[in-house]
């Protein structure tokens, strides 16, 4: 069946490598790519394929009901992927208050929108939230989250995105709405906005500047290669029932200053300094509030029923990553100039 798939957030970190994917493995479907394009969404992120016979840009807010309807009735949208969201802790402490009226409202909105639209005839239909691990709330040193784990959110992030899951499960449950859910681990790669730790420690590391380390260090993370979560965005997409959730993690677990120090040993060969030179940036800063102890996903249920593994080790990843920023300098000039240099004085002044 051909399918016009509307991708919300699909000019952010994410959403822009699942918008190449499908445009170049489905060359069939056509492919909306619905953006507002806030300081995390960048064109320049997808500008290699901008110019598609089957790919078409709309500069819009998830909270517009009005230029939602207009999208879906112009280009008959038959499936939803959505990511578009308020995506970063740290901002979601000093403003909650946009992460509901996103994340929430935005979520509830569009769904609103695919249901009017769709006339509750939902064959052949599909809505898909990408959500994340960060609903389930903190582990201690043991134990994993799976798709039953209760959820136990501790961030107006977190928060945010629980309601969201919530309300898309009950359109499923009280309208038969088309769901597919995925919870997924951090994400690190190409084009991640440096307000993040992997994106934000080479910026910093590249141009001698304090690698602020919230905390002891101790918080651990599982980190997934962002390739590999478009990919099984894709095999969840096309394979999953409706109703269903889907953990996605690189079984990959990292104590943040252990992440760190690999960080600074491969920039350290990168830019030829000596030994131990950019550790000597870590500097031990006040905690986040209501940090998260630790994250760990177990994914058994995506490696079992569709067959998904990461494709490449952390290793691996990590130095790709690395290299993609170091190669990449325009970007990350771009995208740190201006309103960044405010967000960042701000958002370390007092640690
Ligand atoms: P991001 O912050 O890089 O990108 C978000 C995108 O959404 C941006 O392009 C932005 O312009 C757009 N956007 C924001 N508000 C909008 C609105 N009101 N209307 C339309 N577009 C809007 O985020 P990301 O890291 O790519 O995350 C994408 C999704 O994946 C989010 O839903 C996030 O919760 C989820 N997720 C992220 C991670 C991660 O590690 N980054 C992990 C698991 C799940
Ligand atoms: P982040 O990339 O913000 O992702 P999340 O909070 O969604 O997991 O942070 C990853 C970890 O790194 C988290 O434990 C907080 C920590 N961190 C720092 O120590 N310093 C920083 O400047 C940032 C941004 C994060």
């Amino acid at each position: 069946m051909s399918k016009n798939v509307l991708i919300t957030g699909g000019a952010g970190f994410i959403g822009s490598h699942l918008v190449r994917l499908f445009v170049n493995k489905y060359k069939e479907y056509k492919i909306i790519n619905y953006d507002l394009l806030t300081y995390a969404g960048n064109l320049e992120n997808i500008s290699d394929i901008e110019t598609a016979d089957n790919y078409t840009f709309v500069k819009g807010d998830i909270c517009d009901s009005e230029l939602l309807k207009q999208v879906f009735e112009k280009y008959e949208i038959n499936a939803v992927i959505h990511l578009a969201a308020e995506s970063h802790v740290d901002r979601s402490i000093t403003d909650p208050l946009s992460f509901i009226n996103t994340n929430i409202i935005g979520t509830a909105t569009l769904m609103n929108v695919a249901r009017g639209y769709w006339k509750d005839e939902f064959e052949d239909k599909r809505f898909y939230h990408v959500s994340t691990d960060e609903v389930y709330g903190s582990l201690s040193e043991t134990g994993f989250f799976t798709e039953t784990t209760s959820y136990d959110p501790r961030s107006p992030y977190s928060a945010s995105k629980a309601s969201s899951d919530h309300l898309v499960r009950a359109y499923y449950h009280t309208y038969e709405f088309p769901v597919v859910i995925s919870n997924c681990s951090n994400n690190y790669g190409a084009n991640q906005f440096p307000e993040k730790l992997i994106p934000l420690f080479i910026h910093n590391i590249k141009n001698n500047k304090p690698l602020p380390v919230y905390g002891k260090g101790d918080n651990v993370r599982d980190w997934l290669w962002v390739n590999d979560h478009a990919q099984a965005i894709d095999v969840i997409f096309h394979n999953a029932q409706n109703g269903e959730t889907y953990n996605i993690g690189g079984n990959n677990e990292w104590k943040n200053i252990d992440l760190i120090k690999i960080l600074c040993k491969i920039m350290d060969q990168r830019l030829g300094r000596e030994v131990g030179a950019s550790e000597k940036l870590i500097t031990y800063v006040k905690d986040r509030q209501g940090h998260d102890k630790r994250y760990a996903i177990d994914a058994t249920k995506l490696k079992n029923k569709l067959s998904w593994e990461p494709s490449i080790t952390f290793e691996e990843g990590i130095e790709i990553t690395v290299d993609w920023y170091l190669e990449n300098e325009d970007w990350l000039n771009n995208v740190t100039s201006g309103a960044y240099q405010s967000y960042y004085e701000e958002q370390y002044k007092n640690r």
